[in-house]
C-alpha cells in the first residue's frame, strides 16, 4: 500500500468481519483537528499513542498530557506480545515493528519531567481569573493589576510579585481607584487569599522563569523523528483548573508565538489534550468563545489540536464543528445522557449504508472504533468499523529507572532544571516602598518647575501611579527605577539583546494579538 503522507491509523471492517481496508489520516489534515472519544478502557489512550507514534515518524512534533502515566512507555520498544502480533495479523500490517520514540518528560512540579514554567504575565488576567475561580468583581481587579503593572513597567514574573502588586493596590486604593476604576480592598483581599490556596496547591513552580519556549516543544530528532512532549499530568490532574489552565496558555502561546503558515503539507506541531472536558467544564461562555476562537485559527500556523474525552458531549458543539479526524471508541448506552451521547455521536459522522452508526458504538470492541477522516479536498470520509493498529512502542508505563534515563539524556536536559529570579515586579516594588517619599517629593519639585512645559499645554495626558513619578516623563529617570520595559517579556537582557529588533518587533505585535484573544475579556 502506498503511504506517503499518510498515517496508517488501522483496518475497517465488513459486515462479515473481513478486512475492508487500510483507513488513514492524511498528513495534509492533520492541522484540521481532531476527536478521540470513548468509554473508559476502549482503547483511547492507544489511538493517542498511534497517532503520537505516526506523526512523531513523520517528523511532526507532538504534546500530549499523560494522565495515567501509561503514555511514557512510548518511549520504550514495545514487545511482541500474542494480542498485539494477532491485531496487525487481523489488519493486514504486514510489517509490523517494535520501536522507541523519542520523548522529553516535561512536569509542572519538576519531579517526572523537566520543568515548565510560564510567568504571570503571559498568562494574563483571563486565565489567571480562570485559574483562581475569580468572581466578576475580582476579575475586574485582575484586569486593573495587569493594566498598572503594564504601565509601571513591573514584570509579573511569579506569585510574589503579583502578591506585592496586590499589596501596593490594596496600599494605595484610593489614588488608583481615581484612575483605573474601582479597586474594592475586599476583592483585592480575596484575590490574597485565593493567591495562597494556588501556591498550597503546589502553583508557585510553575510560574517563574525560565519560562517555556515553545520551540522546545517543537524539536525533531537526530533521525528526523519529531520529538514527542509527554507532560506528567498524574498529579496536575488533582487540581483540574490548573491543568486546563495550563494548557489552554501553552495553546494561547502557540498561538501568538507561530508564523502563519496556512495549510501546510504536514502539522508544525500536534497537540493532544487528554481528559478535554476539564477545558470546558464549568467554563464562562466568554471563555469557550476564546477555545474555539483559538482552535480555528490555530490551524493556520500549522497546529493540530486533538481533543480525547469519554464523551463527545463534553465538547461545545462550535469546538467540535472544527474537529475534522474522529476516532470513536465504543460508549455505553445505559441512561438517556448516555444514549443522548451515542446519538450526538452517531450523528457527526457521514454515514456508511452498511451499518446503524449509533448501534455500531455500543457494540465496539477494545481497540476497535468508528473512524472518518478528511480526504480529497477536506471532506470528512464515509465512517468505517476500524480496528486500530497496535503501536510500535510499548503499552503502559516505564518504570521510574526507564523514565530518569530518558530524562538524563535529554535534548533540553539543564535548560529549565533550575530556577531563575531576575528583578521584577516583588523587588521592584520593595524598592520602590523606599525611594517613595523621595519620589513623591522629587515629583513636587517636578511639577513646580513644569507649571508651564515648553511647546505644549499645561495639561498632560499621561498617568500617574503612587510612588512612581508620571507616565510621560520619559527619560526622566527620576519617576523610575529603570527604563520602561514591557511586563511581557520574559528574556534575560543578554538573550533580549541577541534578538534582533524585527524579532522584537514581531513578537510585541503578537502579543498585543493575543491580549486580544485569551488576554482580555472585552475587547
Ligand atoms: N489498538 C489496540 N491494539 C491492541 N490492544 C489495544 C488497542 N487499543 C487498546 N488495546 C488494549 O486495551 C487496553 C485499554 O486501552 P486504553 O487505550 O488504555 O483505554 P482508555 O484510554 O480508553 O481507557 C490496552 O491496555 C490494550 O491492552
Ligand atoms: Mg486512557
Amino acid at each position: 500500500m502506498d503511504d506517503t503522507g499518510k498515517l496508517f491509523i488501522g483496518g475497517s471492517r465488513k459486515p462479515d468481519d473481513s478486512l475492508n481496508k487500510a483507513e488513514y489520516l492524511e498528513l495534509k489534515f492533520g492541522n484540521r483537528h481532531g476527536l478521540i472519544t470513548g468509554a473508559t478502557g476502549t482503547g483511547k489512550t492507544v489511538t493517542l499513542q498511534i497517532l503520537a507514534e505516526a506523526f512523531s515518524k513523520a517528523g511532526v512534533p507532538v504534546f500530549a498530557a499523560d494522565i495515567k502515566g501509561d503514555l511514557s512507555g512510548i518511549a520504550a520498544k514495545g514487545e511482541p506480545k500474542d494480542f498485539l502480533l494477532k491485531r496487525a495479523e487481523q489488519i493486514g500490517l504486514a510489517d509490523y515493528q517494535f520501536e522507541q520514540f523519542p520523548v522529553i518528560f516535561w512536569d509542572l512540579f519538576g519531579e517526572k519531567g523537566h520543568r515548565v514554567r510560564t510567568t504571570i504575565a503571559e498568562m494574563g488576567p483571563l486565565l489567571l481569573s480562570r485559574l483562581m475561580d475569580a468572581s466578576e468583581p475580582q476579575e475586574g481587579v485582575i484586569n486593573i493589576a495587569f493594566k498598572i503593572a503594564d504601565k509601571a513597567g513591573l514584570p509579573l514574573l511569579d506569585l510574589k510579585d503579583f502578591a506585592s502588586l496586590l499589596n501596593y493596590m490594596a496600599e494605595n486604593s484610593g489614588e488608583l481607584s481615581s484612575q483605573f476604576g474601582l479597586i474594592s480592598k475586599t476583592s483585592v483581599a480575596s484575590i490574597q487569599r485565593a493567591l495562597l490556596v494556588l501556591e498550597q496547591q503546589g502553583a508557585e513552580h510553575f510560574f517563574g522563569e525560565p519560562a517555556l519556549k515553545i520551540t522546545d516543544i517543537m524539536r525533531t530528532s537526530n533521525n528526523g523523528y519529531g520529538q514527542i512532549s509527554v507532560l506528567a499530568a498524574d498529579k496536575l490532574m488533582m487540581n483540574p483548573r490548573l491543568y486546563a489552565t495550563f494548557l489552554l496558555w501553552l495553546l494561547s502561546e502557540l498561538f501568538e508565538e507561530l508564523p502563519e503558515v496556512g495549510d501546510p503539507d504536514k502539522p508544525k506541531l500536534v497537540f493532544f489534550f487528554d481528559e478535554a472536558h476539564l477545558l470546558f467544564n464549568d467554563a464562562p461562555k466568554v471563555l469557550t468563545e476564546r477555545v474555539e476562537q483559538v482552535v480555528r485559527l490555530i490551524r493556520s500556523k500549522g497546529v493540530g489540536v486533538y481533543f480525547v474525552t469519554q464523551n463527545p458531549l463534553d465538547v461545545p458543539e462550535t469546538v467540535l464543528a472544527q474537529l475534522g479526524n474522529r476516532v470513536q471508541h465504543a460508549l455505553r448506552a445505559y441512561t438517556p445522557r448516555e444514549q443522548k451521547a451515542v446519538r450526538t455521536a452517531a450523528d457527526t459522522f457521514r454515514p456508511n449504508p452498511a451499518f446503524d452508526c449509533a448501534e455500531a458504538i455500543t457494540n465496539l470492541g477494545t481497540g476497535e472504533a468508528l473512524v472518518s477522516t478528511l480526504e480529497g479536498k477536506g471532506a470528512p470520509s464515509m465512517v468505517e468499523r476500524t480496528l486500530i493498529r497496535p503501536p510500535s512502542g510499548r503499552i503502559g508505563a516505564l518504570t521510574d529507572q526507564e523514565r530518569q534515563a530518558v530524562i538524563d539524556r535529554s535534548p533540553v536536559l539543564g535548560l529549565y532544571d533550575e530556577d531563575l529570579d531576575r528583578e521584577s515586579a516583588f523587588e521592584i516594588l520593595a524598592a520602590r516602598a523606599k525611594q517613595a517619599a523621595d519620589a513623591a517629593a522629587a515629583k513636587k519639585a517636578q511639577d513646580e518647575l513644569q507649571t508651564a512645559p515648553p511647546g505644549g499645554s499645561g495639561e498632560t495626558g499621561g498617568w500617574t501611579l503612587p510612588g512612581f513619578g508620571t507616565g510621560d516623563d520619559e527619560g526622566g529617570g527620576r519617576g523610575r527605577a529603570q527604563p520602561r520595559r514591557s511586563g511581557y517579556q520574559r528574556e534575560t537582557v543578554v538573550e533580549a539583546a541577541m534578538k534582533s529588533v524585527a524579532r522584537t518587533v514581531a513578537t510585541q505585535v503578537g502579543r498585543a494579538l493575543v491580549r486580544g484573544i485569551l488576554g482580555s475579556l472585552k475587547r
